[in-house]
């Protein structure tokens, strides 16, 4: 392979996209990414528990020209992790790509959390991803001969504040990650992982009812001063599941605005 520009080897290709719906014509980090591998002729497979978010993002690629389907799947469930992959293969005749982006949040320290609550927040973070890849990577294999995988962590796993359990299972997609992108790289396939600062998708917007306010002191945690949103993370997630990234594998890339640079202001100019 030389320097000059190479295909970005995502047309024709099938991705699946795990939580790729939104709220109404919202932008979560899963749909953008969905728009934007559809724009680059990759057919996507979106998977929502809530079918009729899936459905808006593949009506919102098919506006576009793209080609996308919506499928109803709660990924916690192994038996519908593997419909999934199947209904991609069977529509498609390939997989190529996985984003495991589905994700929820929560808030508290451990002595605050309920235990109950730590065993669902571990079992959407990071039992979807290890069910959803354990069923896509023979897939991948079989079909395409190789694939692309992108687990979706948070900043919340590199510099915890309040989150104790939402840190806790986004370090553990972390691990997962790097894991995976060992044991699967003589399959040809490159796993890599997204920690996303605070970008504004549904997810923030509905959980937090955030106002104008909160928006703009979280785009002030960025030394751009300038708010993250779904498609920055989109864009990643095409960078890593496409060719460019093809000597890739088992990194961590951080997009958040440099969120996770910034300490307390220095008072003076003394070291
Ligand atoms: N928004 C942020 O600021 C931010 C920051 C860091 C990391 N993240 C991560 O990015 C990912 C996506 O976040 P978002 O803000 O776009 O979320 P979102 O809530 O807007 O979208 C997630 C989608 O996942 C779906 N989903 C939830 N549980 C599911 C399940 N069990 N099976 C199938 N679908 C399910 C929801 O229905 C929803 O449509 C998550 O992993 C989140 O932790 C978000």
């Amino acid at each position: 392979m030389t320097g000059r520009e190479e295909d970005a080897g995502l047309a024709g290709k099938v991705a699946i996209v795990s939580g790729g719906g939104a709220a109404g014509d919202g932008i979560g980090n899963g749909r953008a990414a969905a728009i934007l591998l559809a724009r680059s002729g990759t057919k996507v497979l979106v998977a929502d528990r809530d079918l009729k978010l899936a459905e808006r993002t593949a009506q919102m690629i098919a506006d576009e020209g793209g080609t996308a389907a919506a499928h109803s799947a709660d990924v916690t469930n192994e038996a519908e992790c593997k419909r999934l992959i199947e209904a991609a293969v069977d529509r498609y005749g390939r997989l190529d790509f996985l984003d495991n982006n589905v994700g929820i949040g929560s808030r508290g320290s451990v002595v605050d959390e309920a235990p109950e609550t730590y065993r669902r927040v571990m079992q959407v973070n990071v039992e979807t991803m290890f069910l959803l890849s354990k069923h896509a990577i023979p897939a991948m294999i079989k079909t395409a001969k190789g694939g692309s995988i992108v687990n979706i962590s948070s900043i919340s796993a590199l510099r915890p504040r309040g989150l104790t359990t939402y840190s806790t299972s986004k370090a553990a997609v972390i691990g997962l990650t790097q894991a995976m992108a060992v044991d699967h790289g003589k399959d040809r396939i490159r796993v890599n992982c997204i920690c996303p600062g605070p970008v504004y998708t549904p997810m923030v917007n509905r959980g937090n009812g955030m106002s104008e306010a909160n928006r703009r002191q979280r785009a002030n945690a960025s030394v751009l001063k300038i708010e993250g949103t779904g498609w920055d993370i989109g864009q990643g997630v095409r960078f890593l599941l496409s060719n460019h990234a093809r000597y890739i594998t088992g990194q961590v890339l951080v997009i958040d605005g440099g969120v996770t640079l910034q300490g307390p202001a220095r008072e003076s100019q003394d070291h």
